[in-house]
């Protein structure tokens, strides 16, 4: 993970991943999702790099003193090298900076990568919300947890 670093998007990096690398990360949001996270002010997303290389990216959204994961995403090949953890530290970091003591984030009930490293983190189940997945292979719709962690 040495040289990594983590920094805001810019139209160029969504160019980039949009044009090069979303296959990768196959977490399938499009130009507009990110266009639409970054016009939003209470929006912000932040991407990990390595050299020239943007491994994953996270994005999350502030409501009042609540923070809300909307979105992150790890290149598939650099999965399970820590990186995932590396973003998520970082947006508890970058939370805690701006006073907000809530983070919230949904994960689909079947995820078990992501909700293993939500629990390493220190996120709880808090609740589930029905159907809040569309599985486009299945062609079903999926239920979601609701994590949530408190800061000091
Ligand atoms: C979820 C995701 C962001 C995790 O990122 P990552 O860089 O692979 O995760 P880390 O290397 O930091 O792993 C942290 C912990 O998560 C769990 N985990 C991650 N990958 C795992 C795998 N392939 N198998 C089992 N557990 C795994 C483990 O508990 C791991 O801790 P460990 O290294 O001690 O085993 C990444 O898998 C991803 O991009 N998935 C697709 C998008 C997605 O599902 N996003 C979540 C939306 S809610």
């Amino acid at each position: 993970m040495e040289n990594s670093n983590i920094k805001l998007i810019n139209e160029d990096d969504i160019k980039y991943i949009l044009e090069h690398i979303n296959d990768t990360f196959s977490c399938s949001w499009n130009n507009e999702q990110f266009k639409k996270v970054m016009e939003c002010n209470s929006s912000i997303t932040f991407i990990l790099k390595k050299e020239n290389l943007i491994l994953g990216f996270i994005s999350i959204n502030k409501l009042f003193d609540s923070l809300d994961v909307l979105n992150i995403c790890v290149n598939n090949e650099y999965r399970h090298k820590g990186y995932g953890t590396k973003l998520m530290e970082y947006a508890i970091q970058y939370s805690k900076d701006i006073n907000c003591f809530n983070i919230t984030l949904e994960v689909n009930i079947h995820n078990t990568n992501a909700i293993n490293m939500y629990n390493k983190l220190g996120f709880k189940i808090v609740g589930q919300r029905k159907n809040y997945y569309f599985n486009k292979d299945k062609n079903t719709y999926e239920n979601a947890h609701i994590m949530n962690i408190k800061g000091d």
